[in-house]
């Protein structure tokens, strides 16, 4: 076989390798040695989508329409659903036509709007730790992702004054998520008025991740980005039915918000993909319209769980923060450990797999991630064995 590996883009060969897949190999490794792994890495929910939306699919599937190529930009009434939503949840109206855009889940568009503005040297300032696919969808455009510290001090929120000018000055888009991954920070509509004001001033494009904004444990629910005032004139936000009704395999997810900003990335789907299957977005639009009580019952699961795993790592004396919303425990390592050792320790000792926290970028070192998509007796388990090789 010709090795092609000295013929890569210049752009993917700058690409670190992609964080869940180095993780891969290590579970690979261990379960060959038989070991019994509690995996707390992937954020991918264990439970299946609801019993209502697997019964929407199964009829969207004999409409021969379904079959064929979808819209570019998503059928209407999906775009309609996905507009209702946001007005039910959020108070915001949306025009489901200029201001919504299908996606085959958030990832895809996350990983396509940086082609849309960016040229070579521009600058994309992205969240750090931070859901990887920021920084590596701006290298793959021919940009320069710019770190934005995520400090505890800070509550995890970006100190926008730290910006140096010349960056700011080749600046065109700034990725935030709140409810955030991986640390498990929430951000109200105060620090979004912020973002705001800086992004008129910066003149970047804000681009929102609210994927986890329905994983949440207080009574307030987590805001979108767009109840700030002017958030509709510098940016959008991109969201997912992955995580709210157990999609993840589905890959459906939509944009909202600034209408040129939708278009121009709507471009560029039309000339890289050719929309989300029919029958997938009938059933996200059962899924948005229809009875949400499975989701409630899915974030009392999840509690449980956070306060299970929790409870034990506090009482192993490791210090974290309970989070208040996503599916994510940011745990700080133990002293004499870093992120990583502590994770192939916790995996040799524990049988342990859990995400170190500099795989999310430089700021994410001293911290591990464990996600909540195990059950509460694994978890406790979890938490007996690390106790163990600690
Ligand atoms: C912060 C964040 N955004 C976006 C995504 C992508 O979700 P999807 O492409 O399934 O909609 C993920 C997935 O883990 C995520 O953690």
């Amino acid at each position: 076989m010709t090795d092609f590996s000295d013929r890569l883009s210049h752009n993917l060969a700058k690409l670190p390798p992609y964080l869940f897949a180095r993780i891969d190999e290590l579970k690979v490794d261990a379960l060959a040695k038989g070991v019994d792994l509690i995996d707390v890495t992937v954020g991918d929910p264990d439970k299946p989508a609801f019993p209502s939306i697997v019964r929407s699919m199964k009829q969207a599937l004999a409409v021969p329409e379904n079959h064929q190529y979808p819209s570019y930009v998503g059928k209407l009434s999906f775009r309609e659903a996905v507009a209702q939503w946001y007005e039910s949840r959020f108070g915001i109206t949306l025009d489901p036509k200029s201001e919504v855009l299908t996606l085959i889940g958030s990832k895809e568009g996350i990983g396509h709007i940086p082609f849309a503005f960016l040229d070579p040297g521009d600058v994309t300032l992205v969240p750090d730790p931070g859901y990887p696919v920021y920084a590596a969808a701006t290298i793959m455009a021919g940009g320069d992702p710019y770190s934005l510290p995520l400090e505890k001090k800070n509550n995890f929120l970006p100190d926008f004054d730290r910006i140096p000018p010349e960056v700011l000055k080749k600046a065109k888009l700034l990725f935030l998520n709140y409810p955030n991954n991986p640390t498990s920070a929430t951000a109200d509509v105060g620090f979004f008025e912020q973002v705001v004001d800086f992004a008129r001033r910066a003149g970047v494009v804000v681009c929102h991740d609210n994927a986890y904004s329905e994983t949440f444990f207080e009574a307030t629910p987590p805001p979108s980005f767009l109840e700030a005032v002017g958030a509709r004139e510098v940016g959008v936000e991109f969201h997912s039915l992955s995580k709210i009704y157990n999609m993840t395999g589905w890959r459906l997810g939509f944009v909202v918000g600034n209408a040129s900003v939708i278009s121009a990335l709507g471009r560029i789907k039309t000339n890289i993909d050719s929309g989300a299957f029919g029958a997938i977005q009938d059933a996200g639009i059962a899924a948005l319209t229809g009875d949400q009580k499975p989701v409630e019952k899915m974030r009392r699961l999840y509690k449980r769980r956070r306060n299970a795993l929790c409870k034990g790592l506090r009482r192993l004396g490791l210090k974290l923060t309970r989070p208040k919303a996503t599916f994510y425990v940011w745990c700080e390592v133990p002293k004499g450990y870093t992120s990583e050792t502590f994770c192939v320790h916790l995996l040799e000792k524990a049988g342990v797999l859990c995400t170190p926290g500099n795989g999310f970028g430089d700021s994410g070192e001293g911290y591990v991630r464990f996600a909540l998509t195990v059950d509460v007796p694994r978890l406790e388990e979890a938490v007996e064995r690390i106790g163990a090789a600690l």
